[in-house]
């Protein structure tokens, strides 16, 4: 602080002026030159000027003061008019004139007013330093409440457990002005017992890379000793700490890193039920309370001995009360995204258990819904990856990647409404319909045999001398053979044409004849009623034109989506769920409207979601391993398949070829059986 004494040259007269010690005092005709000088030199710490004017000049000096809007410098002026001139000043301007002297100013006059201004001056600054002050704490409380209110509403929101700790940190660092801070979580060991993991730590004056260290579940260390009682420890210093006190401080941090830990603010968190969950501590705090709340302590760098001795403080008690209140609101909140998890790691492993359950009763399609969900997060991921090109528009967040998850492992659960049958029938005949009419055959052949022998036993008993050689036995005999030869080259023919393959011309014509030949065969059960030996069913079964299935068995497999849709749709999803049963509907839809169950054609029709889906559907489906009706194929071979499909306007091209440049085939972790 600077005291100045200026006296007009004109008026120096009538002033019988000193100097003093506590003052600067100037004796000048250029009033503006000087003051001028003394805000440019002592504006930062700010000065106190007396003035003693005569009227003529104060005009000019008081123009210049008002211009000086946002200086520190406070002001009075005495009005020295000796020859009796009367000044009446302006309103405005009484502020800053003390008093007017028509007579000479003693000296021990001029020593008085000095004093009594200049006192004047540091009662005001006092008092207003006091005002700014409170003012100060005032703002600092309100932006506390700010932040406690900013916190519950982050906290709340967060659903990301390592997000959330970060949070609670620094909104922590930010209210108390923590340079350091570390989020500790209690958890349980393996063997029932407890320890304390280093969840995020923080230091705002250097770039740590923090570690997921553990520390054991006991009163050793500081955090562990308020994880254990519960008690807030605000510790002013941490190496002024004795063997008495009940904790003890580990330099161990400190020297690894060239830090000194000073002050500490250490309190427990609690879930809904008041139990320790983890620990909050927080290392040097900046903030002081008589600073300019402008300055952000959080900005103060420490980095040498002088910096941690002039900017760390204690932490302020008020903040013990406030950092509960905030380790509250996080432990509840952690608590709150530890339930979540919970609940959804719970619904996804029975999710993830029916499908199983349900591939189960067909062994060699197990694991083909987790390897879908598996190859289609592969591929969203991959697109959330893409910086160019048509997909790079594409982003899939937390959400939508779960969706897209639950919609590939349920996207075949509509299997469960199917008889199982139909997904194993490797040929045309079920194998059951194939021995039945292999041992109707067998009796038809045992039939016919019976047949002959009782009309050579007839023969035989009305013409006692009949011999093998004779025309009516020859006749019996060729005949039977014929017949006998019939039935077992149907046996053969049947074999034949069960096979899933592509039924050719001369096939039809060979299932004509056997069921023309079929049909004239006679044969009976015991009740002598006549027994159908290829029924409707069979014969129409071995007609498939091509592979194993016929129209209705096939309708009925395609059927599963919408028994799918159907069972999906009946859970209540969440929100940022709701797709799900629409993206399970479609994964059996093609681009070009070949697909089923709606037929929908193009990219507006069919969500990205689905033509992933199709995608992972059929590569896992190619790739697989051996099923009865086919046999895996090559990664070669299933791509070139693919491409045909990309090719043909079946697939989606974008996203077949993020397929192949990514190689997602090599992200799959899950078995192919
Ligand atoms: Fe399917
Ligand atoms: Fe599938």
């Amino acid at each position: 602080m600077t005291n100045a004494v200026i006296i007009e040259q004109s008026v120096t007269h009538f002033v019988e002026h000193s100097s003093a010690k506590s003052h600067l005092l100037f004796v000048t005709h250029d009033i503006i030159e000087i003051l001028k000088d003394l805000l440019h030199r002592y504006e930062t710490t700010s000065c106190n000027v007396l003035l003693f004017l005569s009227p003529g000049i104060s005009e000019s000096v008081l123009k210049f003061i008002y211009k000086q809007k946002n200086s520190q410098a406070m002001y009075s002026i005495i009005l020295i008019s000796p020859n009796g001139k009367t000044v009446i000043p302006a309103k405005k301007d009484l502020y800053y004139i003390q008093g007017l002297r028509t007579s000479t100013v003693l000296k021990k006059e001029f020593q008085y007013l000095v004093k009594d201004t200049f006192y004047r001056f540091a009662q005001m600054r006092s008092q207003e330093k006091k005002e700014t002050e409170s003012n100060f704490k005032l703002i600092d409380t309100h932006r506390d409440q700010q932040d406690l209110i900013n916190i519950g509403r982050a906290l709340s929101v967060e659903k990301n457990p390592d997000r959330l700790f970060r949070k609670i940190l620094t909104l922590s660092q930010k209210i108390t002005g923590a340079d350091a801070g570390t989020i500790y979580l209690v958890e349980e060991t393996a063997e029932g017992g407890k320890q304390i993991r280093v969840k995020y730590a923080n230091t705002w004056s250097r770039d740590i890379q923090f570690e997921e260290a553990v520390l054991p579940f006991n009163t050793k260390t500081i955090a562990g000793y308020v994880a254990h009682t519960g008690e807030v420890l605000n510790i002013p210093d941490v190496y002024k700490l004795t063997p008495d006190d009940p904790v003890g401080f580990n330099p161990r941090f400190d020297r690894e890193h060239n830090y000194i830990t000073k002050s500490m603010l250490v309190v427990p968190m609690r879930n809904h039920r008041g139990e320790i969950i983890g620990v909050i501590q927080l290392i040097n705090s900046k903030e002081k309370m008589t600073i300019d709340p402008n300055i952000d302590p959080l900005e103060i760098k420490l980095v040498n001995k002088e910096d941690y001795d002039n900017e760390v403080v204690s932490f302020h008690h008020r903040y013990e009360r406030l950092l509960e209140a905030v380790a509250g609101q996080a432990g509840v909140a952690i608590e709150n995204i530890r339930m979540i998890h919970q609940i959804e790691t719970q619904f996804e492993e029975f999710v993830r258990a029916s499908v199983f359950a349900i591939e189960s009763r067909d062994e060699p399609t197990s694991g083909h819904s987790a390897r879908v969900a598996e190859i289609c997060i592969a591929m969203a991921e991959a697109i959330n990856r893409q910086k160019k090109g048509k997909l790079a528009k594409i982003q899939f967040s937390e959400s939508e990647l779960k969706e897209l998850k639950y919609a590939a492992l349920l996207h075949d659960y509509g299997k469960v409404y199917l008889d199982l049958r139909l997904f194993q029938k490797a040929k045309k005949l079920y194998p059951e319909e194939f021995v039945l009419m292999m041992r109707k055959l067998d009796l038809a052949y045992k039939s016919a045999e019976i047949r002959f022998l009782n009309r050579e036993l007839a023969l035989l008993q009305q013409e006692k001398e009949i011999t093998p050689d004779s025309g009516l036995y020859r006749e019996i005999e060729q005949e039977r053979s014929q017949c006998l030869s019939k039935i077992q080259y149907i046996r053969e023919k049947i074999q034949l044409l069960n096979e899933p393959s592509v039924i050719s011309e001369t096939q039809q014509e060979v299932l004509r004849d056997i069921t023309d030949c079929l049909k004239k065969l006679e044969c009976h059960d015991i009740d002598g009623k006549k027994i159908d030996l290829f029924s409707k069913e069979i014969q129409k079964a071995l007609s498939i034109e091509r592979g194993s299935l016929t129209a209705q068995e096939r309708r009925e497999i395609q059927d599963h989506v919408e028994h799918t849709y159907n069972f999906v749709s009946k859970i209540p999803w969440p929100k940022e769920l709701a797709d799900i049963p629409l993206i399970a509907r479609y994964h059996h839809e093609l681009l070009d409207g070949s697909g089923y169950p709606l037929g929908l054609k193009g990219n507006k029709n069919i969500p990205i979601q689905a033509r992933i889906m199709t995608i992972a559907d059929i590569y896992d489906a190619l790739t697989a391993a051996d099923r009865p009706y086919k046999k895996a194929l090559s990664l070669e071979k299933a791509l070139t398949l693919l491409q045909h499909e990309a090719d043909a306007g079946k697939i989606d091209p974008d996203l077949f070829a993020l397929f192949k440049s990514e190689k997602i085939w090599e992200k799959i972790t899950l078995p192919s059986n």
